[in-house]
């Protein structure tokens, strides 16, 4: 038990009062109690634009090269986001569109395949970002990564947070807690002996 599995946790939203950055650091706290190493970072601080491969050819944004070598650095993710019309956001697509594609002679998908990734989602509706989760589900799955069995989800977000950023409801800031708890276990699990 050595081994301090390293989590990355970002939220799927550059909004300043995001929810899901809320909640991507919600669960960072908890993934730190349950024994593991987290870098929490806000997609707002890697500016990317829209994919263009008549861009790619020019040379990866700076920003992009920043991320391929924190993914590197990380055996694992936690991603927090949101749902927009029943899909996750248009700025997470993006991220993980560039970050698909093959750069530095890598493989593509050599930042995703393998990889575990605990999906939370905080919403405004009363569906907690179900539909969304089931879409991020597949796209990580197209990307060869290995979401984990167990999600959490926050509907009515708005309100869900106390003054301290955790999650109000205490049964609720209690399964976020466990559903965390499980993801670093089987984290420590995969570990090599
Ligand atoms: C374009 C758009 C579409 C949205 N669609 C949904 C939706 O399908 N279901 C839902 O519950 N909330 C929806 N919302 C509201 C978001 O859940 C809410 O704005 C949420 O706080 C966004 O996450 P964030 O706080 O992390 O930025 C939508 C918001 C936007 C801007």
């Amino acid at each position: 038990m050595s081994h301090t599995p390293r989590i990355l946790a970002f939220a799927g939203s550059t909004r300043r009062d995001s929810a899901n950055k809320k909640l991507a650091r919600a669960a960072a706290h908890a993934a730190v109690a349950a024994h593991a190493s987290v870098t929490w970072i806000d997609l707002r601080d890697y500016p990317l634009p829209l994919f263009d491969a008549d861009l790619e050819v020019q040379g990866l944004p700076p920003a992009m090269l920043r991320l391929r070598a924190l993914f590197a650095q990380h055996e694992a993710l936690i991603v927090a986001s949101p749902e927009y019309n029943g899909f996750f956001p248009p700025v997470l697509k993006n991220a993980l569109d560039w970050l698909s594609r093959p750069a530095l002679g890598q493989e593509r998908h050599a930042v995703f395949a393998g990889r575990p990734v605990l999906l939370l989602s905080a919403v405004a509706g009363r569906s907690g970002g179900t539909a969304g989760l089931q879409q991020l589900r597949q796209q990580f799955l197209n990307l060869k990564a290995l979401p984990y069995g167990r999600q959490f989800v926050l509907p009515l977000a708005a309100d869900a947070f106390d003054a301290r950023n955790r999650v109000g409801d205490p049964a609720r800031r209690a399964e976020l807690a466990d559903t965390v708890a499980g993801f670093a276990l089987s984290l420590h699990a995969l570990a090599p002996a």
